[in-house]
């Protein structure tokens, strides 16, 4: 069994790109759709009844353009929303919590995860509730991150500005005795380098960093290929063409083509203004 349509990925903005690079490394043969709400990003900072509507309208224009099913690249929507996306969606939904949630639980040796999130997500307890479901003997330490978002998009991913931001929050996970830091935000992986060398020099150079965009990818292809919905490979053993990529945002496609070009080169081509 297989399926050629494509497989819609949703996020608050331009972050959620992490997720779709990820998942076309992994699944290269697959076509992906993905949607950034740039309109109504940050999604971090609102209340959850907020960004469940908001994630509502970003999946039903994904299923009106057919897809297969919906991976949810975005950390604040996957912590609040699929539940409700379940319910209302006849289509299977994926989250980044539960992938990010067994590859932190799989990396600790001493028994205690640092989460580095958005307010919504820390708030909403997600991660916890993953581990717990997981282990009942690993400690989850979550740590609100709220400016490493900002900079990110800025593209300071570098430099004293960042490096002190990702030390004051890594810090806490730090005394805590975390060895494990799981980038629990679409817009971490931007600064991974940074959080990084962050991390090793203060939870110690064996601390693991957990990111959940590859995670994901490996979660979503796992679940496509057990479902018999990956698609068909190509005749006689030749190698799969490359998958489409459309873009769709509901703001500024022009800044988001630019950015989205340099993140993920020759693949970002045009990018689609829609309106949920
Ligand atoms: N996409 C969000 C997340 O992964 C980060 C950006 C936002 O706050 O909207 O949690």
């Amino acid at each position: 069994m297989s399926d050629d349509r494509a497989i819609g990925v949703f996020d608050s903005g331009l972050g959620g790109l992490t997720v779709v690079r990820a998942l076309r490394e992994r699944l290269p043969a697959e076509d992906i759709v993905y949607l950034g709400d740039t309109a109504r990003v940050p999604y971090g900072t609102k209340g959850a009844a907020t960004v469940i509507r908001y994630a509502i309208g970003c999946a039903s224009h994904l299923v009106r353009r057919g897809v297969k099913a919906i991976v949810i690249a975005c950390n604040t929507v996957s912590a609040v929303a699929p539940e409700r996306l379940r319910v209302e969606f006849d289509i299977p939904i994926l989250g980044v919590i539960e992938p990010g949630a067994e590859a932190a639980v799989a990396a600790t040796r001493l028994g205690k995860i640092g989460v580095l999130a958005t307010a919504g997500t820390i708030a909403s307890g997600a991660y916890p509730r993953a581990v717990a479901a997981l282990s009942t003997r690993v400690e989850t330490i979550g740590q609100a991150a709220p400016l490493l978002v900002p900079l990110a998009e800025e593209g300071w991913i570098d430099g004293e500005v960042p490096r002190l931001a990702a030390r004051r929050y890594l810090q806490p996970l730090a005394d805590a005795g975390a060895d494990v830091v799981v980038l629990g935000c679409t817009h971490y992986p931007l600064l991974r380098l940074l959080l990084e060398e962050e991390t090793a020099a203060l939870l110690g150079p064996a601390a693991r960093v957990i990111d959940t965009a590859h995670a994901a990818a490996e979660a979503t292809a796992v679940f496509l290929a057990t479902r018999g919905l990956a698609r068909a490979p190509a005749a006689n053993g030749a190698p799969s063409p490359r998958g489409g990529l459309s873009l769709l945002v509901t703001d500024r496609p022009n800044a988001f083509g630019e950015i989205a070009y340099r993140f993920l080169g020759g693949d970002a081509d045009q990018v689609e203004l829609v309106d949920l």
